[in-house]
């Protein structure tokens, strides 16, 4: 039977992506909450979706086996929590939540509903990132020292929740979580240090530049992220992976899709970069396969409520950083040491 979804939200990333993986990957999506019924037509209209109703409550009173969640981020947890308890499987965008305090609570949630809580953070289910496991892993580059990245677009307009502190806006949340998603994944670690500077526009942080560092293990020394991010500058995406004996470059790591066969760049020692080919593929789609394959099987999902909670622990280090830089050293300690004390939530 195809797995039922109900979706939270016209929103831009449910058009362009995920109700069409949905749909690709065998998924019937019954049912569109909007706040605006006309909107949510007009969507459902051109997606091929049953039903819309006004609001998100309709939507967790209809029998579905799970709901996908992509309202700004400062909603996520409340729709998040609240499908949960209907019984549904909650596969919710990134960020998770506004903080590590509330992702864990999520996350908490969904283990004793015992539902499967996942993030959208669709680029790790694309096949290029298991090739770049694979280079790191078979020791081709040497041991990790640096990770770089930039995750830069320009956001248009002044009515984007992106730019709403209340709507849980500003690029650290944006497209800094992706870079730190990215460096926590590639390190195979959580850093021991996080630190932020940012460029502020109204009341959120337009562009961001955070540095981490990953502890070294035994004899071997540690690896230092530099990060920048925003909505200021114009469309960049690339992050940089060098370690003791050579390097990988990638182009668009975040946003490759289906159609574009972006490369890998390897350089092992001094000598010429290889292009290494890296398959076409629609992550949006492998992400919904996933989710449906963990439904059934109990599999952890590469992007776990656990997963999504060790992420925003890092962007509180980091936002606690640009609040209070006196403060920071110890509090940025007590976040990543997993202490995560939620009356000391920022
Ligand atoms: N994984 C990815 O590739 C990816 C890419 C982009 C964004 N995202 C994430 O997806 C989420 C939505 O991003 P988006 O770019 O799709 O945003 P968007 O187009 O602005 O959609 C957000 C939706 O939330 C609903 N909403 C409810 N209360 C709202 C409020 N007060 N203000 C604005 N919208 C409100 C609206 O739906 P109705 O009016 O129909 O109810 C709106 O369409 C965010 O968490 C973002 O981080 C993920």
């Amino acid at each position: 039977m195809a797995v039922r979804w109900g979706v939270l939200g016209a929103a831009r990333i449910a058009r362009q992506a995920v109700i069409p993986a949905i749909q690709a990957a065998g998924g019937v999506v019954e049912v569109l909450g909007s706040r605006s019924l006309e909107r949510g037509l007009e969507t459902a209209r051109a997606l091929g979706v049953a039903e819309v109703v006004e609001g998100y409550q309709g939507v967790l009173d209809r029998d579905l086996d799970c709901v996908y969640i992509p309202l700004p981020n400062s909603l996520h947890k409340r729709w998040v929590l609240e499908a949960l308890r209907r019984g549904r499987h909650v596969l919710c965008e990134k960020p998770l939540a506004l903080s590590a305090v509330e992702a864990v609570e999520m996350d908490q949630a969904a283990r004793a509903h015992q539902r499967l809580l996942g993030e959208a953070v669709m680029y790790r289910y694309h096949p290029r990132w298991a090739l770049v496991h694979s280079l790191i892993g078979d020791g081709v580059i040497g041991e990790l020292r640096q990770i770089s990245g930039n995750f830069s677009f320009p956001l248009e307009g002044d009515d984007d929740y992106r730019w709403d502190p209340g709507l849980g806006g500003g690029a650290l949340y944006d497209v800094g979580s992706y870079l730190i998603n990215a460096a926590r994944w590639i390190a195979g670690r959580e850093p021991d240090l996080a630190e932020a500077v940012a460029a502020w526009r109204g009341g959120v942080d337009q562009a961001a530049s955070v540095s981490l560092r990953f502890p070294g293990s035994g004899a071997s020394a540690p690896c230092l992220a530099g990060l920048a991010c925003g909505f200021a500058a114009a469309e960049a995406q690339w992050l940089a992976i060098e370690g003791t004996k050579g390097g990988i470059l990638l182009d668009r790591p975040f946003t490759a899709w289906h159609g574009e066969a972006l490369p890998i760049s390897l350089r092992v020692g001094s000598g010429l970069v290889q292009q290494i080919p890296a398959p076409p593929a629609d992550p949006y789609l492998e992400m919904i396969r996933a989710f449906h394959r963990a439904m059934d099987t109990g599999e952890v999902l590469l992007t776990s409520a656990a997963d999504g909670a060790a992420n925003l622990a890092v962007l509180d280090a980091c936002r606690l950083s640009l609040a209070q830089p006196g403060a920071r050293p110890l509090a940025v300690r007590q976040r990543l040491s997993g202490r995560l004390d939620p009356a000391s939530s920022a």
